[in-house]
């Protein structure tokens, strides 16, 4: 486990002479991905697989329903929490995938995962408190806990032969009296790693007893190879158990632009939850939400499409890169990433860097989840077979040589 209070120092913006900002903000470090990412966005030459998203734009029947939202003059402040009948659609969306009902009383619409990770943490944290997560794990999730003001302590999943797996006890013995939220990504960004039944249940059991939230990032829950969908806490949880579900339509519905996601939570978080959507982004626009009913309501060919393309991905990568001798991977599970170490390789961001400069293909840095990550690259396998087939010549070509 590593323990971090303040973001990881880069410079000094508070200089003497200056109108000084929060120390957090000062002291912040880049996102690794994001600096790999900026030798080359924008250049149409780069395979870019850095980031978590595909290179399939978002189908004209959404972009359609966004438009006509927009015509039909959707153009004002909307509800806090969404739209009431793309609410519904949601809670019926989920009651369809899982075992439990839910009510709409306990969906919030939010401005993204991201936004939905953010406000549930401000919700819950303050100064004093921790949050526990399970790592190696998306930089964004450690760094919100920061900016709520409270510490994150990240305990990471064991590893063996690229397999991951979750040591409870470990994950049980780092929380204490100050422990607010543990916070489990499944499916997992970068791993692919992906909970299952009993280990929820071990979690939820243990966070009940303990009066802790569980923040369960499920927005990889569509993107799985062996089942219809993910193990979620939304089978097993009770409607008023301490839990928020962290969801979005980026990646299972091709939306990473339009800045949409969900929260299901307790009812009578909701009165928090849209104070907190009012003093952020104050509503998610309506005609933004129209296409997100199109997608929720039509789209289900599209997420079948969706993930048929990123296994062709993982069938296209995973062969390439376990039959190279320095390379130690799992076939992922879930999510959209191969995430594999590199023997011999000791800094991750260096040779990310090397790698694009020398052949276009730009990935992300394991050291960008986490001090565990160091010595991983991890790849988004989100994109055409055509792209994937050259990056993967070209990336074992430079594993060959570096
Ligand atoms: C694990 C995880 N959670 C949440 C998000 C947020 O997605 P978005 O903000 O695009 O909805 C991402 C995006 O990469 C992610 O990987």
């Amino acid at each position: 486990m590593y323990e971090s209070s303040p973001l990881l120092t880069r410079g000094p913006a508070n200089a003497p002479g200056r109108a000084r900002i929060r120390s957090l903000v000062a002291e912040a470090e880049p996102q690794l991905i994001g600096e790999v990412a900026r030798l080359g966005i924008g250049d149409p030459e780069a395979i870019a697989l850095w980031y978590g998203e595909g290179d399939m734009p978002t189908p004209r029947f959404i972009c359609d329903a966004a438009y006509q939202g927009m015509l039909n003059g959707e153009t004002f402040y909307s509800h806090k929490r969404g739209l009431p009948e793309l609410r519904q659609a949601m809670a019926d969306y989920m009651t369809g995938l899982y075992q439990r009902p839910v009510d709409m009383d306990r969906v919030s619409l939010c401005s993204s995962g991201m936004h939905g990770i953010m406000i549930a943490m401000q919700a819950i944290l303050q100064a004093g408190d921790n949050a526990v997560l399970v790592g190696p794990l998306w930089p964004n999730a450690e760094a919100a806990t920061k900016v709520a003001g409270a510490s994150a302590r990240v305990v990471g999943l064991d590893n063996e032969n690229g397999v991951w797996r979750l040591d409870l006890e470990k994950l049980f013995a780092a929380t204490d009296s100050a422990t607010r939220i543990i916070f489990v990504n499944s499916p997992g960004n970068p791993t692919g790693w992906m909970m299952e039944r009993e280990e929820q249940q071990a979690i939820l059991d243990f966070a009940r007893d303990r009066g802790i939230w569980i923040l369960a990032d499920e927005v990889y829950a569509r993107l799985v190879y062996d089942r219809p969908v993910a193990p979620s806490f939304l089978d097993i949880a009770e409607p008023d158990d301490p839990v928020v579900v962290i969801n979005s339509f980026s990646k299972s519905w091709a939306m990473t632009g339009w800045r949409i996601g969900w929260l299901t939570h307790p009812a009578w978080l909701g009165a928090g939850l849209s104070e907190l959507v009012e003093y952020s982004s104050s509503t998610v626009p309506p005609f933004l939400q129209r296409g997100a009913l199109a997608a929720v309501t039509e789209g289900e060919p599209l997420v079948a499409e969706i993930r048929e393309r990123c296994r062709a991905g993982r069938d296209i990568v995973t062969p390439a890169l376990t039959a190279h001798p320095r390379v130690i991977m799992a076939p992922p599970v879930a999510a959209f990433y191969a995430f594999f170490k590199v023997d011999g390789m000791t800094d991750s961001l260096a040779w990310a860097t090397q790698l694009y400069r020398e052949t276009k293909v730009g990935i992300a840095p394991g050291r960008a989840f986490g001090p565990v990550g160091e010595g991983w690259i991890r790849l988004c396998f989100a994109s055409s077979p055509e792209r994937l087939g050259i990056a993967m010549e070209r990336l074992t070509g430079f594993l060959d040589r570096n």
